[in-house]
């Protein structure tokens, strides 16, 4: 079992700046738990302290319930793979490999069997005697991970492992790290700003701004049901659309106005929008759930359509990007790619209201 668990734990440098503010959160055993957030938001300083490289300001961080806050890095049986991979120049993969064995006092035999078993599980059998600067870059970041395999620790750390590589290598080094984790049967908290890899490779997912924990959740539930509006951006490419609207009663009906078109409130949303009437709510929809109206058919088209002029369109292939310009918004759809709108020319599109979320504009907080 290895199990690591974060109470209430921050990290002060200096006086004034709050690396990490009283996060709370457990990685379970077995588990792919992924940080994710923007640069400075804290990810790298929570790694350092599970590994014992930066000192907690408050909060206890345990390893299989017991407390490794005055534990010394070594004793605490986790191994870090970084960035910038590492490695000794000086010494061949083998060496690399064998190093933290080594210092360990680990018998000749045992290290050689580690070794070969790590080389082997990361397909370097045939780098052994290389000298790091004769690799290639996704070469050295299996050497990396081969150091940790090596050690078979009770938890792995990951920090931003593959944004050194160049895009092909990064996708095929993910897929990777995936089934090495099928492999390894360990637990992993693995760190990235790239929010698609975080989407990809987490069991659960731990979206971080500030240093304070937004949301923890599995991939799609973060997906489909964001707590707040930073959540909602931060996944999905195009991002979420946020589109500011009013909300007007006329008659029996409720609407969210955007001023250049309107939509009917019904069902579950009209009754989320009441308290905001004659106010502003932030409507968030995703570009794939705006749809031209000849390919939707999904539901209803009652009141959730709009007649739009398309300000550019962006053919991807297997989409086609719509962006739409009105007074007070911008905003895209990804549409069916035999839609065939020009720019400046005028569309019928659907909003899918089942897909609607809705956000205070004051607290940014979801309100369905
Ligand atoms: N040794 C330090 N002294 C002072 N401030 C630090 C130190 N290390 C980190 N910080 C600050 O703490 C915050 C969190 O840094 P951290 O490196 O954990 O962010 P990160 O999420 O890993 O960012 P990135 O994605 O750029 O690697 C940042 O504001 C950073 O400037
Ligand atoms: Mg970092």
């Amino acid at each position: 079992m290895a199990k690591v668990t974060l109470k209430n734990v921050t990290r002060i440098y200096g006086k004034t700046i709050t690396a990490v503010k009283d996060l709370n959160l457990t990685v379970n055993d077995k588990e792919f738990c992924v940080l994710a957030g923007p640069s400075g938001c804290g990810k790298t300083t929570i790694l350092r302290m599970i590994a014992g490289l930066e000192k907690t300001t408050e909060g206890e961080i345990y390893i299989d319930d017991v407390l490794v806050n005055q534990l010394r890095p070594k004793d605490r049986d986790i191994a870090m793979v970084f960035q910038n991979y590492a490695l000794y120049p000086h010494l061949t993969v083998y060496e690399n490999l064998a190093f933290a064995l080594k210092v360990r006092k680990y018998p000749k035999k045992e290290i050689e069997s580690r070794v070969n078993e790590a080389a082997e599980l990361l397909n370097i059998s045939h780098l052994l005697k290389k000298l790091p600067k004769h690799l290639s870059g996704g070469e050295k970041q299996r050497v990396a991970v081969g150091r940790a395999i090596v050690r078979h620790p009770k938890v792995f750390l990951f920090d931003e492992p593959l944004s050194n590589l160049d895009i092909k290598l990064r996708l095929q080094m993910r897929t990777e790290i995936k089934k090495l984790h099928e492999k390894l049967q360990a637990t992993f908290l693995y760190v990235t700003h790239d929010q698609v890899e975080a989407m990809i490779l987490g069991d659960r997912l731990c979206v971080l701004k500030d240093g304070m924990i937004q949301q923890v959740d599995e991939p799609l539930n973060l997906y489909n049901a964001p707590d707040n509006k930073f959540v909602a951006g931060f996944l999905g490419t195009p991002p979420m659309n946020f589109i500011q609207v009013k909300i007007i009663k006329d008659g029996e009906n409720i609407y969210l106005d955007e001023g250049t078109f309107r939509l009917k409130a019904t069902g579950k949303i009209g009754q989320a929008v009441e308290s905001f009437i004659d106010g502003e709510i932030l409507l968030g929809i995703r570009p794939e759930d705006i749809h031209e109206k000849s390919s939707y058919t999904f539901g209803s088209l009652n009141g959730n359509t709009a007649a739009l002029k398309v300000d550019m369109t962006e053919p991807m292939g297997p989409q086609v990007y719509l962006h739409f310009k009105t007074e007070k918004n911008n905003f895209t759809a990804a549409v069916n790619p035999h839609v065939q709108a020009r720019a400046n020319e005028v569309i019928e599109i659907v909003f899918d209201t089942n897909k609607i979320h809705l956000f205070d504009p004051k607290t940014d907080q979801s309100v369905i």
